[in-house]
């Protein structure tokens, strides 16, 4: 191949017109791909150095293209690489480049390769390495709820169900639930990690190839853990890219409704927390305003995931086998969905670092409602020899006394509630008391203040 050649497309003999300028344009995956780089270097030594101990190309061959390679990366790495967007894509790029610094014998670097396996080593090579960030950046999330948590066992405030005060909690429970969300969040994005591990390499344009090539042996080079086992689903298959938008969406569908809570506790209608001036704005016409932007960006953002994620199940719908240029833009969807996900973990916690709970409002709200009345329900099952339903209207009856004389339940009498059953004693007084009722529930994962400082400490061991 002459140096003149090489300025062409690799198919320019058998092509004989340019490709269309705006295709050329809106066609290339450059802008986005050359993201994988490193990837695709490392994947390419991995291959160079299987096809040498194959015996399928020289010593002196292998030693040069790598020497190559290792110059496009320095390059690529300080910015003095020349990204044209004639090469269509990455691959296409170091390949020319190759040619460029080393001459003809670059041409023995796509020997058993397609760009069709080469492309997906290179992602499952990237996806690998961002789902342990993503993991890295939910702990240190976890680390800060832990921490806000630990300083809130005692905290009290009312537990809603239909967004109406339901029975009480503990604050630093109401957190640790949060945590379980993000724990199960990584434990989804960990399964994805089967997958990723598959090594595509080797499979080519979808046939596998004639060439005598040890797929063991760039399994182990590039970390893998084995080779994929049809030749044809490799070069089809995006599953694991759907994997990682399904738990990228599942994440950002649990940060958001999460933003959403902290959105609502922080109206002036409830009051319950404080947000540092560090996470709220301004507004440009009220001068009093504080307020959640960065609350609702989070809560907003989850349309990106589902969006990245939708689109990717459309263009997969109906695709026969094997490889289509429909396949490219799943990397456009994955980096978005990941610098999405990963802004978004970090700005939650740059929220939760930065929040108070404003104790005085959640106790004063834990007041209101009635949120005593299952424990009175229960109470009465316990000690008047009597069934749940049976307790549950006596209480219902003692709720609607209750209501129509403006009083709490801990503002009733003795005397008032002998009027409803006269089996009632002092003992039930302990009953209309919110920490009493924390306390309570103390069976496994309930919010009594025991329970939760077990949890925390297995967290903490965890972490
Ligand atoms: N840029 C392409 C992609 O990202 C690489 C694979 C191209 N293969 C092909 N036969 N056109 O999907």
């Amino acid at each position: 191949m002459t140096n003149k050649k090489n300025n062409k497309a690799v198919w320019n003999t058998r092509i004989k017109k340019k490709t269309s300028s705006l295709f050329q344009r809106i066609g290339s995956s450059l802008a986005i791909d050359k993201q994988l780089y490193k990837e695709d270097i490392v994947g390419s030594k991995a291959h160079v150095e299987m096809l040498f101990k194959q015996k399928i190309i020289s010593f002196k061959i292998k030693n040069k293209i790598i020497y190559g390679l290792d110059k496009i990366e320095k390059e690529i790495k300080n910015n003095k690489f020349i990204f044209k967007n004639e090469y269509e894509d990455i691959h296409m790029s170091i390949e020319k480049r190759l040619h460029e610094i080393i001459g003809e014998e670059a041409g023995y670097l796509h020997i058993a390769r397609s760009r069709n396996d080469q492309v997906i080593t290179d992602f499952k090579l990237w996806m690998k390495v961002s789902t342990i960030k993503i993991n890295d950046e939910i702990d240190k999330l976890i680390k800060s709820i832990i921490k806000l948590a630990e300083k809130n066992i005692d905290t009290i405030m009312p537990g809603f169900t239909h967004l109406k005060n339901a029975q009480a909690v503990s604050f630093a429970h109401y957190l640790m639930a949060y945590i379980e969300m993000f724990n199960r969040d990584k434990i989804r994005y960990n399964n994805n990690l089967d997958f990723l591990n598959e090594n595509p390499l080797g499979v080519g344009a979808l046939t596998g190839t004639s060439f005598n090539i040890d797929r063991e042996f760039t399994t182990k080079k590039l970390k893998f853990k084995k080779p994929t086992n049809n030749s044809i689903d490799t070069v089809s298959d995006r599953d694991f890219v759907l994997d990682f938008l399904y738990s990228s969406s599942v994440c950002s569908m649990h940060i958001s409704r999460i933003a959403e809570e902290l959105i609502i506790w922080n109206s002036d209608g409830f009051n319950l927390i404080n947000l540092s001036d560090q996470v709220v704005t301004g507004s440009s016409i009220m001068p009093q305003k504080k307020n959640p932007d960065l609350l609702e960006f989070l809560r907003g953002k989850t349309g990106q995931s589902y969006g990245d994620l939708f689109s990717m199940l459309t263009i997969l719908k109906g695709l026969p086998m094997s490889y289509f240029k429909d396949l490219q833009d799943d990397k456009k969807l994955v980096f978005s969905s990941y610098d999405n996900i990963i802004n978004s973990l970090k700005i939650l916690n740059e929220v939760i670092t930065n929040l108070s709970p404003n104790k005085k409002n959640m106790l004063t709200l834990a007041e209101k409602g009635y949120i005593l009345a299952t424990d009175l329900a229960d109470y009465l099952t316990k000690n008047h020899s009597i069934s749940f339903r049976e307790a549950y209207d006596l209480t219902a009856t003692i709720v609607n006394y209750a209501e129509k004389n403006q009083k709490n339940l801990n503002e009733l009498t003795l005397d008032e509630l002998k009027k409803f059953d006269s089996n009632f004693n002092k003992e039930v007084l302990k009953i209309f008391n919110l920490k009493n009722s924390i306390n309570s529930k103390k069976s496994f994962g309930g919010t009594a203040f025991s329970n939760i400082k077990k949890m925390i400490v297995k967290y903490k061991k965890i972490l």
